[in-house]
């Protein structure tokens, strides 16, 4: 008998309540456990398995603006650096923690079967939505990536983009020699739009919650520059941590912009667990 990308992703599913196993009965994942629990999948083909972990995620407005801005293609050097970097790996699982809308996680879909996870059900739901209308070997979750309801030593990859970064989690979940791909924005990431902002725009610090026990293999920086058509500008912005942070006086300057010149740059980190 064959076994479907999906059944092979759902084997990897632990109940979030007791730790045991899961079985597929019909649309309801339900644990092998003596309670039972039970999840209902949603329409859209994705699991809630936070079970009272974690907290809210990004909500809807900026789950929504970064699913647009990424659509057109303004980020394809990293999307493209990534997936080129997990195909050399060759996989046989990959859980993307932190996977928001899944621009990235749909693309590595084409590099192995992926479980992609996060707090933010209006992320998870746009996510689902688009892996179901391409049916790609995705199963969705939405969870807390510090407490991620899969089985121990069950993944060959984690990628971990813009997202908190669990390193006890991810070790704990990845096999032996298991890959670890976190992302962070580089130092001139996005100096266009803050210069456009603020007097006095600032560099970007780098992740200061990088992985500390795993063995650092690669790191490399991405950068370029982008032009953003004006109707992107406010889905930029949105997705950026200045939103909140940013005075009215200072965000209606994005206004009169007929596009933004910017720089990009992401670091990556690929780490070993040994
Ligand atoms: C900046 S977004 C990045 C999303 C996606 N990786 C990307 O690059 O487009 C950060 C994501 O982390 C999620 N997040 C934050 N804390 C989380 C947690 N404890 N567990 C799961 N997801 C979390 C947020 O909901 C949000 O979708
Ligand atoms: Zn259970």
């Amino acid at each position: 008998m064959t076994v479907t990308s999906s059944e092979f992703l759902f084997t990897k599913l632990r109940c979030p309540v007791c730790g045991q196993a899961m079985d597929k009965k019909e649309a309801s994942a339900i644990c092998r456990g003596l309670s039972a629990h039970c999840f209902d999948f949603a329409k859209s083909g994705y699991l809630n398995l936070t079970a009272g972990h974690g907290g809210m995620g990004d909500l809807k407005d900026a789950t929504d603006a970064r699913h647009r801005f990424l659509s057109k293609g303004y980020y394809s050097i990293l999307s493209d650096r990534i997936v080129e970097l997990l195909s050399e790996a060759e996989p046989s699982s990959i859980l993307d923690a932190g996977c928001g809308e899944g621009s990235y996680t749909n693309k590595l879909a084409a590099v192995a079967p992926v479980i992609g996870i996060d707090l933010s059900k209006s992320g998870i739901l746009l996510a689902a939505k688009e892996a179901k209308r391409q049916s790609l070997p995705a199963l969705y979750l939405v969870a807390s990536l510090f407490t991620l309801p899969v089985a121990n030593e069950s993944f060959s990859a984690v990628t971990n983009l813009f997202a908190p970064c669990a390193e006890a989690e991810f070790c704990r979940i990845l096999e032996e020699n298991g890959l670890l791909l976190v992302v962070g924005a580089g130092k001139e990431h996005l100096m266009g739009l803050k210069r456009t902002l603020y007097d006095d725009p600032r560099i970007n610090p780098g992740r200061e919650d990088l992985p500390n026990t795993m063995q650092l293999i690669k790191k490399e920086t991405l950068t370029g520059n982008i032009r953003v058509a004006k109707e992107d500008i406010e889905d930029l912005f949105a997705m950026t941590p200045y939103y909140f942070r940013t005075s009215k006086k200072d965000h209606d300057k994005l206004s009169g912009l007929e596009y933004l010149d910017t720089e990009i740059a992401f670091d990556l980190f690929l780490y070993r667990k040994n």
